[in-house]
């Protein structure tokens, strides 16, 4: 049994500015205690990394608790149970939540659940994960699509993005997406689902819309924000619903971006515009897990994991997200 584990600690909080890889973090080794009465000893096996995760460390997200220098980094992860002192799962169990940048951990396991899928493990921090989950809570419940609709989501190849607009066409609707560069564009085609995509590196993002929207776009889905989501204001549908799932064009930035010039659309044509956090459906997480699982197995949902390898590559995993190198669902194997 390990006496000590490697944990990436918080050293600085990136606010205004991209995240310093060689100066935010400090890799340290800390003495693991044992377990206590309900207690197990967890391996940590996958990582999972998010966009959000800059805002934590930054301490501007309310709804979680402040980070400190010093702290374990806050991440979602995958762990194996390997000892267990009457603990609520038993030792060679997969579980997963809110593990942390450590290598092993003790815990009472009370935060987190157990995995248990038919998919391959890591879903459950992908496509059953934040991840699949924002995709269908932010559409469904936010966005409130109808067969018919035009879907247009920013961020469209990412890990969420990419989900949206499948959800999409299984509601029946048109799903058109605005990633970066060809080679995105290219997958969110002819892998993904959509019907038509956008590079929002070539060209104009407005008149891309126009061509491809010709009728409006009922439901638009931002996970990028600025001038993006002004763009695909200027083309909204009458009775349009506005979802703002993220703004991962302004996370590296130090001030926010002026109010999108094209929100008097919203009076025109009678749209709405709402944010949410996905943590407040969390009573109904399971239930959704399930559908989406079920999509999965039944071939109409396809998701892409990214998987990264090594510890010591964490922090440089999380800044693949803000340059868009990540592939679909960004995750690390210890
Ligand atoms: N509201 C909620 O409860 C909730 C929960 C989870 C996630 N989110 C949000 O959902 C969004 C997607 O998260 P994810 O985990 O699925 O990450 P992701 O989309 O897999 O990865 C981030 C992607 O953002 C794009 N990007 C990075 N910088 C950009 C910029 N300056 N302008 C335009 N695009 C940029 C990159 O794709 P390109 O190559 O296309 O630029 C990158 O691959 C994030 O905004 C996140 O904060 C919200």
């Amino acid at each position: 049994m390990p006496t000590t584990t490697r944990q990436w600690l918080l050293n600085g909080h990136p606010r205004g500015r991209p995240i310093d890889i060689a100066n935010d973090f400090r890799l340290a080794t800390t003495e693991l205690p044992d377990p206590g009465p309900g207690q197990m000893l967890l391996k940590t096996l996958y990582l999972g990394f998010d966009p959000a995760q800059k805002g934590w460390m930054e301490n501007i997200a309310d709804y979680v608790a402040p980070m400190a220098i010093g702290d374990v980094m806050r991440g979602s992860g995958i762990c194996e149970v390997v000892a267990s002192n009457g603990g609520r799962f038993a030792v060679g169990d997969l579980v997963f939540g809110t593990t942390g940048w450590t290598e092993y951990l003790v815990s009472d396991g009370k935060e987190l659940t157990r995995v248990e899928t038919t998919l391959p493990p890591t879903a459950v921090l992908s496509v059953l994960g934040t991840t699949g989950l924002t995709a269908w809570c932010g559409l469904f419940k936010v966005g409130k699509p109808v067969a018919g609709d035009t879907v247009l989501v920013s961020g469209a190849a990412g890990a969420t993005g990419s989900i949206v607009g499948q959800l999409a066409k299984i509601a029946g609707c048109r799903a058109i997406g605005i990633a970066g560069g060809q080679e995105k564009c290219d997958w969110l085609v002819r892998e993904a689902g959509y019907d038509g995509a956008i590079d929002y590196k070539a060209g104009s993002v407005r008149d891309q819309i126009k061509e491809l929207c010709p009728r409006g776009v009922d439901v638009i889905y931002d996970n990028v924000g600025g001038k993006i989501l002004n763009d695909m204001l200027s083309q909204i549908a009458t009775g349009a619903r506005v979802v703002i799932c993220g703004g991962i064009s302004r996370y590296e930035t130090g001030t926010l971006p002026a109010g999108p010039e094209n929100y008097f659309n919203l009076v025109f044509r009678r749209g709405t515009m709402a944010g949410f956090i996905v943590l407040d459906w969390a009573s109904e997480f399971p239930a959704i897990r399930k559908r989406l699982e079920a999509f999965v197995k039944d071939g109409r949902l396809t998701y892409q994991e990214d998987i990264q390898h090594g510890f010591e590559n964490a922090p440089a995993t999380l800044q693949r997200l803000f340059s868009g190198q990540n592939r679909g669902k960004q995750m690390l194997r210890l």
